[in-house]
């Protein structure tokens, strides 16, 4: 099938080469011209892991182009594809300009029959605006659809490529039917295409995201309360995850969720509900407590400091939001780094792949390391705030020669608790009892 993408941020991108993966014939349309080029020479923009080998065997193959020209990619695809960015706005809301001007636009160059689909996550009612846009200057026949992506980074092509569930929001035979046809070749495993109308459609994104984050945030309290009583949530953990009713995922206690989707979600969704006149307690109870959390170290690194941290270094392992991923939006490393350069303590941060983003946002107010032992060195504590892999078997030894004070804050509960007894360290985690060195 002969499919347009406009906008070629982290969703579009991601559609555009796992559509291409299948055999159809793919235009990515951007209006940025640098990156236009750099991905026409096999550049991908963004880090996500076999991203890379996709990109560059359909690129090959001729079947994904890029372009700047939203008419060149109009008059290709039959269904285009809207994966356009949809930020916060001051007041929470989701921003619909990118996705409305474009709308416009493509209400006046549209010359045949095109299934428009909404992927971005919009609020209910957004396909029925963006009709209405497109209504204005059409000459010819439009369906407008919802199909909303449930792509977690660092995960995205396996996500795509091999979807749980595919949601289609459409009242239009013609477009499910194109839809189906498009999606058949995703759902061999027999996992479903679920057809509903375009705003349960949209609802749906906004639902299943504020879920998950209200599980975290959920856990996340329990995991308080846990260091109250003296309880280890990673017993409660599993207690409760292995009841099926409640499922094992989407418990870990940590320093907050992050990232480019849950934070935005929660707060639009609640600011929807409030423009709706319903109040969403539970979210705003969640956007509150998450807000707290991701500076849950804090009160540990003071309180073990004496409340001074003055002068005080301290080596960072992880700076994305979550492992796989160079994402640092939302990222609770992000705002623990502000909170201790206010104290006046100095960092020495490494991460695997997020470095060069957060030295564009910092600048040199924090140092960088090549390694997460070369981080260590002249260091008094270290933190832990993304669970990448390699931080989850270190050298201890060499952790312990180079911290001056040798002490842990994990904001991922990465260590057993047994283990680091025998390490000789002291180590604060999440819900879970403190383990004091007695050297
Ligand atoms: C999420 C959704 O999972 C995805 O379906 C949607 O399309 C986009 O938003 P993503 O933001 O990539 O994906 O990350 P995800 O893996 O879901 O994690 C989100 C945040 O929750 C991270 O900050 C992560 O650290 C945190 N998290 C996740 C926890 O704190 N505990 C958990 O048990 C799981």
């Amino acid at each position: 099938m002969k499919i347009s993408v406009i906008g070629t941020g982290y969703v579009g991108l991601v559609t555009g080469t796992c559509l291409a993966e299948t055999g159809n014939e793919v235009i990515c349309v951007d209006i940025d011209k640098e990156k236009v080029k750099k991905m026409r020479n096999g550049e991908v923009p963004i880090y996500e892991p076999h991203l890379d080998v996709l990109f560059e065997r359909n690129i090959k193959a001729g079947r994904l182009r890029f372009t700047t020209s939203l008419e060149e990619g109009l008059n290709h695809g039959e269904i285009i594809f809207l994966a356009l960015p949809t930020p916060e706005d001051e007041d929470g809301s989701a921003d619909l300009s990118y996705v409305l001007g474009v709308a416009e636009d493509i209400g006046r160059l549209m010359n045949d029959y095109k299934v428009i689909v909404d992927k971005s996550t919009v609020p209910v009612g957004t396909a029925e605006k963006v009709n209405e846009v497109i209504s204005k200057n059409a000459k010819c026949d439009f369906d407008v659809v919802s199909n909303p992506e449930f792509l977690r980074e660092g995960f995205a092509v396996d996500d795509f490529l091999k979807p749980e569930r595919i949601v289609v929001g459409s009242t239009s035979e013609r477009a499910i039917e194109l839809m189906k046809k498009l999606y058949k070749p995703y759902v061999r495993s027999g996992n479903p295409i679920i057809i509903m109308d375009e705003k349960s459609a949209e609802l749906t994104k906004y639902a299943a995201n504020s879920f998950l984050a209200t599980k975290i945030t959920f856990m996340n309290e329990i995991a308080n309360y846990c260091e109250k009583v003296g309880a280890d949530v990673s017993k409660v953990r599993i207690g409760m995850g292995t009841d099926s009713r409640i499922g094992k995922r989407f418990l870990f206690p940590g320093i907050g969720y992050g990232g480019s989707c849950f934070p935005k979600d929660v707060k639009a969704l609640h600011k929807s509900g409030k423009d709706d006149n319903y109040d969403f307690k539970i979210l705003e109870s969640v956007i509150d407590v998450n807000a707290t959390q991701k500076l849950a170290l804090l009160p540990k690194i003071k309180n073990h400091f004496k409340d001074n941290l003055k002068g005080k270094t301290f080596a960072m392992w992880g700076l994305a939001f979550k492992p796989e991923t160079d994402d640092i939006r939302e990222a609770p490393a992000l705002d623990i780094i502000n909170e201790l350069l206010n104290e006046g303590a100095k960092i020495k941060a490494f991460d695997p792949e997020a470095m060069n983003n957060v030295a564009r946002k910092c600048g040199d107010k924090i140092e960088f390391s090549k390694t997460m032992y070369d981080a260590l060195q002249g260091t008094d504590a270290l933190i832990i705030c993304t669970e990448w892999s390699i931080f989850r078997t270190p050298d201890f030894d060499k952790i312990k020669n180079n911290l001056t004070d040798n002490v842990i804050f994990d904001g991922r509960n990465l260590y057993d608790l047994e283990d680091i007894k025998k390490e000789n360290l002291s180590y604060y985690s999440i819900g879970r009892e403190a383990i004091i060195s007695q050297i």
